[in-house]
């Protein structure tokens, strides 16, 4: 489009300044394969969604009609008090300082367009999860990419960019069961971001949603993010209780609790009051429901995780480096032969069957070559059996290239 036909469009600037969502394997491309095994998305395994507990607590809601009402009438723009209530006690905050939100990219948006500035620079995880990008378009596409190492996102590479005269509006990482690289950052990382954070003055957007889903090694903790003035803590129910309940929260700063507040009652007013009512119900009427729902999902994780690593290196011996992970829903195993082209291998892994994401959508910067040495396979909704088949496929996919 010309400018002037841009203008005539009857757009805004920032609807027409937002790119058609990149990153992530199209759906249309899986759809061309019929029969194949997707380890797509990081989704939730159907069997560890509590449709049941859910049900029993919906029917509970409908039968109280004082709560009934109460649910189908507005609420307060932050959320309701009991699940504010419990959320606050989970996260070892005061409860006024959490928000409600409709998911994790709304928490996202929400912080974006709190704290950061239009055209200020972002620091962001390097490989990224592309749904931040997309939240950031909203402000900005200034972008100062932070490699994640084995132990995440390398807080000294940011400090010597800063000290190089860097200025950035926020730091954006995933601290626990990074997307896409699986790994967690160490507590004493935890601790220099959030120190570096506050002698700089900028927001360290923290995105947690993997963080219940540990089936080994030790919690880094989150405390240190609670505990600061500087650090945004977005979540989300999405990878415990499913997607489609739209349900995360914020914990803020107290100082950026009305700002935020104040947006998102320019926005969506407030989640859904029935909604929150249903999960008030399932979360709190039996004390330990949430936890048992996790525990049931770890382990199917943990077990899912387990069968994939074994298949990779039983049928796969040295082609991939692999490292078990400890959590989450990923694996971001790396090629170890640089004569095989990623793009020609994900070719013919889809033509014997089996799509995943290439690593390559996940870089966030120019830089794109190391991230495009990586694959990354979400095992969380396949079957034991779908991911060995998986592997077998795959193992067909390498003799090719
Ligand atoms: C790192 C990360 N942040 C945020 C989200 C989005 O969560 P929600 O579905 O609650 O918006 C996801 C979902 O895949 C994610 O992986």
């Amino acid at each position: 489009m010309t400018a002037a036909a841009e203008e005539a469009s009857g757009l805004t600037a920032l609807a027409r300044g937002l790119s058609a969502p990149k990153g992530f394997v199209e759906a249309s491309l899986a759809a061309a394969a019929p029969g194949a095994i997707r380890l797509l998305g990081g989704i939730p395994a159907p069997e560890a969604l509590p449709v049941d507990a859910i049900g029993a607590a919906s029917a509970r809601l409908w039968q109280d009609v004082g709560g009934a009402l109460a649910g189908l009438q507005y609420s307060a723009a932050p959320g309701s008090a009991a699940l504010r209530d419990w959320i606050a006690s989970r996260e070892g905050v005061d409860p006024r300082r959490i928000v409600v939100t409709n998911g994790g990219m709304h928490g996202l948006a929400l912080a974006v367009l709190t704290v950061v500035e239009r055209d200020a620079t972002v620091a962001v995880d390097d490989p990224v999860f592309p749904g931040f990008l997309w939240a950031l378009e909203v402000a900005t596409t200034r972008l100062l990419p932070v490699p994640v190492a084995a132990d995440g996102f390398d807080v000294e590479h940011l400090a010597r960019r800063l000290a190089a005269g860097a200025r950035i509006a926020a730091a954006y990482t995933v601290p626990d069961f990074h997307n896409p690289a699986q790994v967690s950052l160490s507590a004493a990382k935890r601790q220099a971001l959030i120190a570096l954070a506050e002698r700089h003055g900028f927001y360290v957007i923290v995105d947690n949603p993997y963080r219940a889903l540990r089936f080994a090694g030790r919690d880094q903790g989150a405390a240190v993010f609670n505990d600061s003035d500087r650090a945004i803590h977005v979540n989300t129910f999405t990878k415990t209780l499913g997607p489609g309940w739209r349900v995360g929260w914020l914990v803020l700063p107290e100082h950026l609790v009305d700002p935020v507040v104040r947006l998102r009652n320019r926005l969506d007013v407030h989640t859904s009051s029935v909604t929150q009512a249903i999960l008030e119900r399932l979360l709190t009427d039996d004390a330990g429901s949430f936890d048992r729902i996790v525990r049931g999902a770890v382990a199917l994780y943990r077990e899912r995780a387990g069968v994939l690593v074994d298949a990779l290196r039983e049928h796969l011996p040295g082609a991939l480096d692999v490292v078990p992970p400890e959590g989450g829903l990923f694996l971001w195993p790396r090629l170890t032969d640089d004569a095989v082209d990623p793009a020609a291998l994900f070719r013919r892994a889809a033509a014997h069957g089996v799509v995943y994401q290439p690593g390559e959508v996940f870089a966030a910067g120019p830089e794109r070559r190391r991230s495009a040495r990586h694959l990354r396979f979400a095992y969380s909704d396949r079957t034991p059996h779908e991911l060995r088949e998986a592997v077998r496929r795959l193992a067909l996919a390498f003799e090719d290239v």
